[in-house]
């Protein structure tokens, strides 16, 4: 399968996609979280998105089209992928197309994760995240076992840093403006299914399953 996330930021899209790659065997491609990686690395593409992403705007379709082109050619991405936080323009979403009809190959599905605005404030603002597994937890919501700790490692976890309430405002601007075109490009091609993302995580993944039998 090859499925898109659309969501504003706080829907759930990073907590959801992990669940959904494992049941389906798919690779998880999560544009943000690369830029993140590249950002801490200071990588000449994490110089040039950092700017962007730490004020909450988008970075340039050129950059994000450039890491999703080579990530999708990889084996591992071959028997179908899971896409995270891309396309979020309409640029962005026709380049894929053309990448993905050279390959014969299409968008099966595009998961458009519906959510209030009110309620993601408080979903960012109790975010914890452990940078190199990308694990997600949440003070109130998922908490780990022992505050600021990852369950797993035992690793410390982290806020990210555009995570805060000001900079949400403008994340949430960009989505609004930029993202949601993006979901009627995919309405008019038939594919959208709607989640009610504002559930308890188990019943999101529930809504994700039937929409994807
Ligand atoms: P990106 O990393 O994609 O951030 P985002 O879209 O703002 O989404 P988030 O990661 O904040 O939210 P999520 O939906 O994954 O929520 P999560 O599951 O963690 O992008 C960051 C930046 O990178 C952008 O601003 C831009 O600059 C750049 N960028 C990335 N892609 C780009 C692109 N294609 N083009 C241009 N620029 C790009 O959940 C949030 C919290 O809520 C967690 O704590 C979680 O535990 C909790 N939670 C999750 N589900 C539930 C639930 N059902 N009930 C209660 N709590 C829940
Ligand atoms: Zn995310």
């Amino acid at each position: 399968k090859r499925l898109v996330v659309i969501g504003p930021p706080g829907s759930g899209k990073g907590t959801q996609s992990p669940i959904i790659k494992d049941e389906y065997c798919l690779c998880h491609l999560a544009t943000g979280d690369m830029l993140r990686a590249a950002v801490a690395a200071k990588t000449p593409l994490g110089i040039k998105a950092k700017e962007a992403m730490d004020n909450g705007q988008l970075v340039s379709d050129d950059l994000v089209v450039g890491i999703i082109n080579d990530a999708i050619k990889k084996p591992s991405c071959q028997k179908g992928f899971i896409l995270d936080g891309f396309p979020r323009t309409v640029v962005q979403a026709q380049k894929l197309d053309e990448v993905l009809d050279k390959q014969g190959v299409k968008i099966d599905k595009v998961l458009n994760f519906a959510i209030d605005d009110a309620i993601l404030e408080e979903r960012i603002t109790g975010r914890w995240i452990h940078p190199s597994s990308g694990r997600t937890y949440h003070s109130k919501y998922a908490p780990p076992k022992v505050a600021g700790v990852d369950d797993v490692t035992g690793e410390p976890l982290i806020q990210r840093k555009d995570d805060t309430a000001a900079v949400l405002k403008s994340r949430l601007e960009a989505f609004h403006k930029q993202t949601e075109p993006v979901i009627d490009y995919y309405k008019k091609k038939g594919v959208v299914a709607d989640i009610h993302a504002e559930k308890p995580p188990k019943e999101v993944t529930v809504e994700v399953e039937k929409a994807l039998s």
